[in-house]
């Protein structure tokens, strides 16, 4: 049993904190900017809440963290009442929030100089991943650090992967974003077409869902699509989020991304339509507008 802080208890915080407690047996204290939410989890889960992420910190083995974005990041990091501050020598601050390798870069930097470790371990597997433990991890730091780490990261993960040093979690998680904005388009273009030819879009599903086109959109999003319903989910405001993380680092290494600044503009359009909380497969509604 470890002495671990949880910050930020959103959609996916709130559920992977509670997988700490009860899955890992550990002791934990959580943070989160709207007290009421870290009162509740107290209620629900038991352990304690802190009025800052600093106070959340201060003599943890282990730190974990899921904000919005690189400026949230900073804000419960390094700004005032942060946990840098307050990290103990030797703990370990996971970042489990999808941000930049830049800032995963930064705060490993100012970790180091402190004397505790950093790992940046974004997650794939979306709000149900997160409340059935069953995240995919893909983490970015020292083998070391990792190492002492994994075992407390795995009370909410089905796989945990050390990708390479600092920001290659980011990176890693940057590809799985690029992968699936592609497919969503083309599954968005798939279900629209069998519609106008006719078709029922179910029983189409059924069949190609088992053959090369088949992917986890297809076997968790068709009858939603199908049914135009999209208040659920990934949010379409966090996809624009991550892919303007991935179109920054692909100026960065010279990679093209085509289709991704295409769908990014799609996705903006969405935003426009008044989707910017509707799951990321709404690209359907943009066609069918
Ligand atoms: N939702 C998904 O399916 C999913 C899947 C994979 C990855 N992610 C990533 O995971 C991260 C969190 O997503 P989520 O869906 O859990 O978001 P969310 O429900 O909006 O929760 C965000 C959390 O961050 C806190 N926060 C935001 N800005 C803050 C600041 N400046 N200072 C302190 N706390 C702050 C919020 O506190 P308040 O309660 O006070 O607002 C809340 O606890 C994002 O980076 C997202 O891209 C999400």
């Amino acid at each position: 049993m470890a002495k671990v802080a949880f910050l930020g208890l959103g959609v996916m915080g709130y559920p992977m904190a509670g997988h700490l407690k009860n899955k890992g047996g550990h002791d934990v204290t959580v943070y989160n900017r709207t007290a009421e939410k870290a009162a509740k989890w107290v209620d629900e889960h038991g352990g304690a809440h802190a009025a800052t992420p600093a106070e959340a910190a201060a003599g943890k083995d282990f730190v974990f963290c899921c904000v919005g974005n690189d400026d949230d990041l900073r804000a419960v990091t390094l700004g005032q009442d942060g946990a840098f501050a307050a990290m103990k020598a030797g703990a370990v601050f996971i970042d489990n929030t999808t941000a930049s390798a830049e800032v995963a870069r930064d705060l490993a930097e100012a970790a180091e100089k402190a004397g505790f470790g950093f790992l940046d371990a974004p997650v794939s597997g979306g709000q149900a991943g997160a409340e059935n433990g069953v995240l995919t991890v893909m983490v970015g730091g020292e083998q070391a650090t990792f190492d002492t780490a994994r075992p407390v990261i795995e009370a909410y993960a089905k796989m945990v992967g050390l990708m390479g040093p600092a920001g290659a979690g980011q990176l890693t998680k940057m590809i799985n974003q690029i992968c699936i904005a592609g497919l969503v388009q083309g599954l968005a273009e798939g279900i629209h077409f069998g519609k106008k030819a006719g078709l029922d879009v179910e029983k189409v599903v059924d069949v190609i869902s088992k053959g090369a086109a088949g992917s986890w959109q297809m076997e968790n999003r068709h009858k939603t699509m199908n049914q135009g319903s999209y208040d659920f989910g990934f949010a379409v405001d966090w996809m624009r989020k991550d892919l303007g993380i991935c179109l920054t680092e692909a100026e960065r290494n010279g990679a093209k991304l085509p289709v991704t600044a295409l769908v990014d503009q799609f996705y903006k359009d969405v935003q426009d339509m008044g989707g910017r909380r509707w799951d990321t497969s709404s690209l359907l509604a943009r066609l069918e507008r």
